[in-house]
Protein backbone atom coordinates (compact mmCIF):
# COMPACT_ATOMS: atom_id res chain seq x y z
CA UNK A 1 0.00 0.00 0.00
CA UNK A 2 1.45 3.71 -0.70
CA UNK A 3 0.80 6.56 1.16
CA UNK A 4 -0.75 9.51 -0.68
CA UNK A 5 -0.15 12.63 0.85
CA UNK A 6 -0.56 15.19 -2.43
CA UNK A 7 -3.65 15.97 -4.87
CA UNK A 8 -1.27 15.80 -7.81
CA UNK A 9 0.49 12.24 -7.05
CA UNK A 10 -3.43 10.75 -6.16
CA UNK A 11 -4.11 12.33 -9.43
CA UNK A 12 -1.99 10.72 -11.36
CA UNK A 13 -2.14 7.33 -9.91
CA UNK A 14 -6.19 7.75 -10.51
CA UNK A 15 -5.51 8.67 -14.51
CA UNK A 16 -3.12 5.53 -14.59
CA UNK A 17 -5.54 3.30 -13.08
CA UNK A 18 -8.13 4.52 -15.45
CA UNK A 19 -5.90 4.93 -18.32
CA UNK A 20 -5.19 0.59 -17.96
CA UNK A 21 -9.02 -0.21 -17.99
CA UNK A 22 -8.67 -0.62 -13.73
CA UNK A 23 -12.00 -0.02 -11.63
CA UNK A 24 -11.25 2.30 -8.92
CA UNK A 25 -13.39 1.99 -5.50
CA UNK A 26 -12.90 4.98 -2.73
CA UNK A 27 -14.14 5.28 0.86
CA UNK A 28 -13.83 8.31 2.03
CA UNK A 29 -13.50 8.66 5.59
CA UNK A 30 -12.10 11.10 8.20
CA UNK A 31 -10.16 8.42 9.87
CA UNK A 32 -9.83 6.82 13.33
CA UNK A 33 -11.15 3.80 11.29
CA UNK A 34 -13.48 0.93 12.90
CA UNK A 35 -15.15 -2.14 11.15
CA UNK A 36 -17.77 0.43 10.01
CA UNK A 37 -15.07 1.66 7.92
CA UNK A 38 -13.99 -1.62 7.04
CA UNK A 39 -17.08 -2.60 5.78
CA UNK A 40 -17.03 -0.31 3.25
CA UNK A 41 -14.10 -1.33 2.48
CA UNK A 42 -14.36 -4.67 2.13
CA UNK A 43 -17.20 -4.05 -0.20
CA UNK A 44 -14.93 -2.02 -2.69
CA UNK A 45 -12.69 -4.67 -2.67
CA UNK A 46 -14.92 -6.72 -4.11
CA UNK A 47 -16.17 -4.18 -6.79
CA UNK A 48 -13.07 -2.38 -7.84
CA UNK A 49 -9.25 -3.47 -8.85
CA UNK A 50 -7.99 -0.62 -6.91
CA UNK A 51 -9.26 0.42 -3.57
CA UNK A 52 -8.57 3.69 -2.39
CA UNK A 53 -9.21 5.13 1.09
CA UNK A 54 -9.07 8.37 1.98
CA UNK A 55 -8.21 10.47 5.82
CA UNK A 56 -9.40 13.40 6.06
CA UNK A 57 -10.41 15.55 9.04
CA UNK A 58 -12.32 18.25 6.54
CA UNK A 59 -12.38 21.47 8.86
CA UNK A 60 -15.29 23.25 6.32
CA UNK A 61 -17.46 20.60 7.74
CA UNK A 62 -17.32 21.44 11.73
CA UNK A 63 -19.36 24.25 13.04
CA UNK A 64 -16.98 26.40 14.84
CA UNK A 65 -18.08 25.02 18.56
CA UNK A 66 -17.72 21.24 17.17
CA UNK A 67 -15.09 18.67 17.84
CA UNK A 68 -12.60 19.73 15.24
CA UNK A 69 -9.87 20.11 17.89
CA UNK A 70 -10.51 16.72 19.50
CA UNK A 71 -11.56 14.55 16.99
CA UNK A 72 -9.44 11.24 17.18
CA UNK A 73 -6.26 10.65 14.96
CA UNK A 74 -4.32 7.93 14.60
CA UNK A 75 -3.07 7.88 11.22
CA UNK A 76 -0.32 5.48 11.46
CA UNK A 77 -3.02 2.67 13.11
CA UNK A 78 -5.43 3.76 10.23
CA UNK A 79 -2.31 2.79 7.77
CA UNK A 80 -2.34 -0.94 9.59
CA UNK A 81 -5.75 -1.12 9.22
CA UNK A 82 -5.52 -0.31 5.34
CA UNK A 83 -2.65 -2.43 4.45
CA UNK A 84 -4.69 -5.57 6.65
CA UNK A 85 -7.37 -4.61 4.18
CA UNK A 86 -5.60 -5.10 1.11
CA UNK A 87 -5.74 -1.25 -0.03
CA UNK A 88 -3.98 0.00 -2.50
CA UNK A 89 -3.66 3.48 -1.87
CA UNK A 90 -4.30 5.79 1.40
CA UNK A 91 -4.56 8.81 0.24
CA UNK A 92 -4.25 11.82 3.64
CA UNK A 93 -3.44 14.80 2.45
CA UNK A 94 -3.01 18.38 5.30
CA UNK A 95 -5.51 20.96 5.42
CA UNK A 96 -3.87 23.00 3.47
CA UNK A 97 -2.87 20.61 0.29
CA UNK A 98 -7.13 20.35 0.02
CA UNK A 99 -7.86 24.11 0.79
CA UNK A 100 -4.83 26.01 -0.26
CA UNK A 101 -4.72 29.74 0.95
CA UNK A 102 -7.44 31.52 -1.48
CA UNK A 103 -9.77 28.83 -1.70
CA UNK A 104 -13.10 30.06 -1.58
CA UNK A 105 -15.57 27.77 -4.07
CA UNK A 106 -18.15 25.47 -2.57
CA UNK A 107 -20.62 23.08 -3.48
CA UNK A 108 -24.46 23.75 -1.64
CA UNK A 109 -27.57 21.91 -2.42
CA UNK A 110 -31.55 23.58 -1.37
CA UNK A 111 -33.81 21.83 0.72
CA UNK A 112 -32.42 18.47 2.11
CA UNK A 113 -28.65 19.84 3.81
CA UNK A 114 -31.04 22.61 6.16
CA UNK A 115 -33.20 19.75 7.88
CA UNK A 116 -32.24 17.51 10.08
CA UNK A 117 -28.09 17.15 10.93
CA UNK A 118 -28.26 20.32 8.55
CA UNK A 119 -30.47 22.40 10.75
CA UNK A 120 -29.01 20.96 13.81
CA UNK A 121 -24.98 21.52 12.40
CA UNK A 122 -25.46 24.96 9.85
CA UNK A 123 -22.66 24.91 7.35
CA UNK A 124 -22.06 21.11 7.64
CA UNK A 125 -23.36 19.73 4.39
CA UNK A 126 -21.90 21.98 2.80
CA UNK A 127 -18.70 21.00 3.73
CA UNK A 128 -19.29 17.91 3.37
CA UNK A 129 -20.56 18.45 -0.20
CA UNK A 130 -17.35 20.15 -0.81
CA UNK A 131 -14.95 17.69 -0.05
CA UNK A 132 -17.08 14.88 -1.20
CA UNK A 133 -16.88 16.96 -4.69
CA UNK A 134 -13.16 17.09 -4.78
CA UNK A 135 -12.21 13.76 -3.35
CA UNK A 136 -14.30 12.29 -5.83
CA UNK A 137 -11.99 14.46 -8.73
CA UNK A 138 -8.86 13.82 -6.89
CA UNK A 139 -9.60 10.08 -6.86
CA UNK A 140 -12.11 9.82 -10.14
CA UNK A 141 -14.11 6.50 -8.85
CA UNK A 142 -16.11 3.93 -10.54
CA UNK A 143 -17.34 3.28 -6.97
CA UNK A 144 -17.98 5.36 -4.26
CA UNK A 145 -18.77 3.54 -0.73
CA UNK A 146 -20.82 5.47 2.17
CA UNK A 147 -22.68 4.48 5.47
CA UNK A 148 -26.03 3.91 6.22
CA UNK A 149 -25.33 5.03 9.15
CA UNK A 150 -25.40 8.80 8.19
CA UNK A 151 -28.11 8.44 6.23
CA UNK A 152 -28.52 12.24 5.09
CA UNK A 153 -25.21 12.51 3.94
CA UNK A 154 -25.85 8.97 1.53
CA UNK A 155 -28.31 10.56 0.70
CA UNK A 156 -27.07 14.25 -0.71
CA UNK A 157 -24.24 12.62 -1.88
CA UNK A 158 -26.28 10.13 -4.52
CA UNK A 159 -28.10 13.79 -5.03
CA UNK A 160 -25.20 16.00 -5.86
CA UNK A 161 -23.79 12.75 -8.04
CA UNK A 162 -27.01 12.48 -10.09
CA UNK A 163 -27.76 16.52 -10.30
CA UNK A 164 -23.76 17.38 -11.19
CA UNK A 165 -24.24 14.18 -13.72
CA UNK A 166 -20.56 13.10 -11.58
CA UNK A 167 -19.30 10.19 -13.43
CA UNK A 168 -19.25 7.88 -10.15
CA UNK A 169 -21.59 5.11 -8.89
CA UNK A 170 -22.46 5.90 -5.04
CA UNK A 171 -22.87 3.01 -2.81
CA UNK A 172 -24.77 2.91 0.79
CA UNK A 173 -23.69 -0.12 3.04
CA UNK A 174 -25.50 -0.64 5.78
CA UNK A 175 -24.51 0.03 9.38
CA UNK A 176 -22.43 -2.19 11.30
CA UNK A 177 -23.08 -1.94 15.23
CA UNK A 178 -21.91 -3.19 18.34
CA UNK A 179 -23.46 -6.73 20.04
CA UNK A 180 -25.55 -4.46 21.89
CA UNK A 181 -26.69 -2.42 19.64
CA UNK A 182 -24.42 0.39 19.28
CA UNK A 183 -23.49 1.89 15.98
CA UNK A 184 -19.76 1.89 15.39
CA UNK A 185 -18.67 5.31 15.21
CA UNK A 186 -15.21 7.52 15.92
CA UNK A 187 -17.07 9.57 18.21
CA UNK A 188 -17.82 6.30 20.30
CA UNK A 189 -14.47 6.73 22.03
CA UNK A 190 -15.07 10.01 23.64
CA UNK A 191 -17.97 7.98 25.74
CA UNK A 192 -17.33 7.41 29.21
CA UNK A 193 -18.13 3.60 30.59
CA UNK A 194 -21.63 4.88 32.27
CA UNK A 195 -22.37 7.09 28.53
CA UNK A 196 -21.25 3.97 26.84
CA UNK A 197 -23.63 1.77 28.69
CA UNK A 198 -26.78 4.22 28.67
CA UNK A 199 -25.45 4.50 24.60
CA UNK A 200 -27.64 1.53 23.78
CA UNK A 201 -30.53 3.87 24.26
CA UNK A 202 -30.49 4.91 21.04
CA UNK A 203 -30.34 1.57 18.96
CA UNK A 204 -33.28 0.42 21.41
CA UNK A 205 -35.75 3.39 20.52
CA UNK A 206 -35.07 2.46 16.84
CA UNK A 207 -35.59 -1.13 17.42
CA UNK A 208 -38.99 -0.03 19.37
CA UNK A 209 -40.24 1.83 16.29
CA UNK A 210 -39.20 -0.56 13.77
CA UNK A 211 -41.41 -3.25 16.21
CA UNK A 212 -44.28 -0.87 15.82
CA UNK A 213 -44.46 -0.58 12.35
CA UNK A 214 -43.11 -4.36 11.42
CA UNK A 215 -44.96 -6.04 13.98
CA UNK A 216 -47.95 -4.21 15.33
CA UNK A 217 -49.39 -2.45 12.34
CA UNK A 218 -48.67 1.14 13.63
CA UNK A 219 -49.07 3.83 10.96
CA UNK A 220 -49.40 6.83 12.59
CA UNK A 221 -45.77 8.99 12.38
CA UNK A 222 -46.96 10.93 15.78
CA UNK A 223 -47.15 7.93 17.70
CA UNK A 224 -43.89 6.12 16.62
CA UNK A 225 -42.30 9.51 17.74
CA UNK A 226 -43.83 9.61 20.98
CA UNK A 227 -42.71 5.89 21.51
CA UNK A 228 -39.28 7.09 20.49
CA UNK A 229 -38.67 9.70 22.25
CA UNK A 230 -40.47 8.19 25.39
CA UNK A 231 -37.82 5.41 25.55
CA UNK A 232 -34.66 7.68 25.10
CA UNK A 233 -36.77 9.90 27.82
CA UNK A 234 -36.08 6.90 30.36
CA UNK A 235 -32.48 7.38 30.06
CA UNK A 236 -31.32 10.25 32.04
CA UNK A 237 -27.66 10.44 30.56
CA UNK A 238 -29.85 10.82 27.31
CA UNK A 239 -30.46 14.41 26.34
CA UNK A 240 -32.91 14.23 22.80
CA UNK A 241 -31.44 16.47 20.05
CA UNK A 242 -34.43 16.16 17.42
CA UNK A 243 -36.32 12.32 16.09
CA UNK A 244 -38.04 12.59 13.35
CA UNK A 245 -40.28 10.25 11.12
CA UNK A 246 -39.68 11.53 7.40
CA UNK A 247 -39.68 10.15 3.52
CA UNK A 248 -36.87 8.90 3.10
CA UNK A 249 -36.16 10.37 -0.21
CA UNK A 250 -37.09 13.89 0.23
CA UNK A 251 -36.98 13.87 3.78
CA UNK A 252 -40.06 15.73 4.65
CA UNK A 253 -42.24 14.86 7.66
CA UNK A 254 -44.58 12.18 7.15
CA UNK A 255 -47.69 12.16 9.21
CA UNK A 256 -48.15 8.45 7.94
CA UNK A 257 -45.94 5.29 7.16
CA UNK A 258 -46.45 4.45 3.80
CA UNK A 259 -43.49 3.95 1.67
CA UNK A 260 -39.95 3.68 2.83
CA UNK A 261 -39.82 6.10 6.20
CA UNK A 262 -36.20 7.15 7.47
CA UNK A 263 -36.26 7.45 11.67
CA UNK A 264 -33.17 9.59 12.34
CA UNK A 265 -32.14 10.56 15.72
CA UNK A 266 -29.03 12.60 17.46
CA UNK A 267 -28.95 12.68 21.00
CA UNK A 268 -26.46 14.16 23.34
CA UNK A 269 -24.49 11.91 26.40
CA UNK A 270 -22.77 14.31 28.30
CA UNK A 271 -20.72 16.18 25.79
CA UNK A 272 -21.01 13.66 22.95
CA UNK A 273 -23.21 13.77 20.00
CA UNK A 274 -24.52 10.52 18.62
CA UNK A 275 -26.45 9.56 15.74
CA UNK A 276 -27.76 7.24 14.61
CA UNK A 277 -31.36 5.86 12.02
CA UNK A 278 -33.51 3.32 10.91
CA UNK A 279 -35.46 3.12 7.49
CA UNK A 280 -38.59 1.51 7.98
CA UNK A 281 -41.28 0.16 5.32
CA UNK A 282 -44.55 -1.15 6.58
CA UNK A 283 -44.45 -5.03 5.23
CA UNK A 284 -46.40 -5.50 2.32
CA UNK A 285 -49.84 -6.60 2.44
CA UNK A 286 -50.35 -10.50 2.81
CA UNK A 287 -51.36 -12.18 -0.61
CA UNK A 288 -54.46 -13.64 -0.63
CA UNK A 289 -55.12 -17.12 -0.28
CA UNK A 290 -54.77 -18.93 -3.45
CA UNK A 291 -58.81 -19.38 -5.07
CA UNK A 292 -60.03 -16.70 -2.44
CA UNK A 293 -61.95 -14.63 -4.81
CA UNK A 294 -63.54 -12.28 -2.33
P1 LIG B 1 -16.62 9.24 8.72
O1 LIG B 1 -17.49 9.64 9.85
O2 LIG B 1 -15.21 8.85 8.99
O3 LIG B 1 -17.33 8.06 7.96
C1 LIG B 1 -16.83 7.56 6.76
C2 LIG B 1 -17.86 6.61 6.15
O4 LIG B 1 -18.05 5.50 7.03
C3 LIG B 1 -19.24 7.29 5.99
O5 LIG B 1 -19.79 6.93 4.73
C4 LIG B 1 -20.01 6.73 7.15
O6 LIG B 1 -21.42 6.69 6.91
C5 LIG B 1 -19.44 5.33 7.24
N1 LIG B 1 -19.68 4.75 8.57
C6 LIG B 1 -19.42 5.31 9.78
N2 LIG B 1 -19.83 4.51 10.78
C7 LIG B 1 -20.40 3.42 10.18
C8 LIG B 1 -21.01 2.22 10.68
N3 LIG B 1 -21.16 2.00 11.98
N4 LIG B 1 -21.48 1.33 9.77
C9 LIG B 1 -21.35 1.56 8.43
N5 LIG B 1 -20.76 2.67 7.91
C10 LIG B 1 -20.30 3.58 8.77
O7 LIG B 1 -18.73 10.50 7.04
C11 LIG B 1 -17.63 11.01 7.04
O8 LIG B 1 -16.52 10.44 7.65
C12 LIG B 1 -17.32 12.33 6.34
O9 LIG B 1 -18.46 13.15 6.39
C13 LIG B 1 -16.85 12.16 4.86
C14 LIG B 1 -17.90 11.49 3.99
C15 LIG B 1 -15.53 11.37 4.83
C16 LIG B 1 -16.56 13.58 4.27
O10 LIG B 1 -15.63 14.27 5.02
Amino acid sequence: MDLVRRVQAMQEMARQARGTGKKIAFVPTMGALHDGHLSLVRRARELGDVVVVSVFINPKQFGPAEDFARYPRDLARDADLCIQEGVDHLFAPEPDEMYPPGHRTFVDMEGLTTVLEGSARPGHFRGVLTVVMKLLHVVKPHFAFFGQKDAQQALIVRRMVKDLNLDAEVVVAPTVRHEDGLALSSRNAFLGPAERAAATVLSRALGRARQMVEREDVRSARAIEAAVREVLAAEPRARIDYVAVVDAETLEPREEITGETLIPLAVFLGGTRLIDNALVRPPAAPRPPAGDKA
